[in-house]
């Protein structure tokens, strides 16, 4: 498809049609499948003056090393941890995401985690499917209260500042952890900063909003569960890295923790016997934060975008490394 005279583009699967579209004068080749192997996207690579990639796609010094006509990889997704921006810049690169789009639909989901693992959805709906339903009773399924509660926010970026910013409208206390201040977010959400450790042991739920980076990698372990109340639910809409998961099941499984919403996991895809799926407690997505028609839209104009702006030599809108721009 496209033109072969113009750049070589190579797209990690089917994009929402106005991004095809834009595309459309590139020499453009496309994955049709749903898991684009490593091989071939070594093989395109290795052809391609642009890269639209997806978050599972790694960019690396053994991919950039074989991709001697690359100009730009153009992320679909604001989390970049599958890119090495150093590596990356030694080969003059230049790398981008897709920031600010998503921020509200992936609050929400966030937010949505928070409610269904709180009042246990997940639980209801399996004793409805179960047959088990024989009536009212006072603690049936009684689930953690939301409203009023202490909300410890894990990273106030964008993201996390929006999940502040609908803990408001549920009259909850917000706390927040980060690698630094943020005082306007402060001053917009009444968040409170605090250390990690005062933040797990007040907070009645703790969401997740970092980037995964070696700092974060790991950041809630098994002390750090130990230190969260037995009856607090934690939410992680981030990485799934920024979670030890084995210790994540060992604590949901004795009941030191009361519940989690998951929509990452340290392996995507999480295997449909992992016994991390089969707790009652657990109320898990497959990495869905960002997923709405008009959001992915946006995101894939928004790649594209930046995409179109490498090949042409401008300086695309959201540059991660700005040390490989010589325009
Ligand atoms: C991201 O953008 O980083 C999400 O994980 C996918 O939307």
């Amino acid at each position: 498809m496209g033109v072969p005279s113009a750049p070589r583009v190579f797209v990690s699967g089917l994009l929402p049609a106005p991004a095809m579209e834009q595309l459309a004068e590139l020499d453009l080749g496309w994955w049709e499948g749903d898991n684009l192997s490593r091989e071939r996207l070594l093989e395109e690579a290795a052809r391609a003056q642009g890269l639209l990639t997806f978050l599972t796609d790694r960019v690396d010094e053994e991919l950039l090393a074989a991709a001697g006509r690359l100009k730009i990889v153009a992320n679909l997704a604001v989390g970049f941890d599958n890119f090495d921006l150093a590596a990356a810049t030694r080969h003059g690169v230049l790398l981008t995401n897709t920031p600010d789009v998503l921020t509200e639909a992936t609050a929400d989901l966030a937010f949505g985690l928070l409610i269904a693992a709180a009042r246990r959805f997940r639980e209801g709906r399996d004793w409805l499917e179960g047959g088990h339903w024989q009536g009212w009773r006072p603690l049936l399924l009684a689930g953690q209260e939301v409203g009023g509660a202490t909300l410890g926010i894990v990273g106030l970026g964008r993201i996390g500042r929006a999940v502040a910013r609908r803990a408001r409208g549920f009259d909850m206390r917000i706390l927040y952890t980060a690698s630094r201040r943020h005082p306007e977010a402060e001053d917009e959400t009444g968040a409170v900063f605090v250390s990690l450790g005062e933040l797990l042991e007040q907070a009645d739920f703790v969401s997740l909003h970092c980037p995964l980076t070696p700092a974060t990698h790991h950041l809630i372990g098994p002390a750090e569960l130990a230190r969260m109340k037995p009856t607090a639910v934690l939410v992680n809409a981030s990485r799934g890295a920024v979670v030890d998961q084995t210790a994540l099941l060992e604590a949901l499984r004795a009941g030191r923790i009361f519940a989690a919403g998951l929509d990452v996991f340290e392996e995507e895809p999480i295997a449909p016997d992992d016994p991390l799926l089969g707790l009652p407690n657990v109320v898990a997505l497959p990495h869905l934060g960002s997923a709405t028609v008009a959001t992915r839209t946006r995101m894939a104009l928004r790649a594209v975008e930046n995409l179109r702006a490498g090949l042409a030599g401008a300086r695309p809108r959201d540059l991660l490394n700005p040390e490989a721009w010589h325009g």
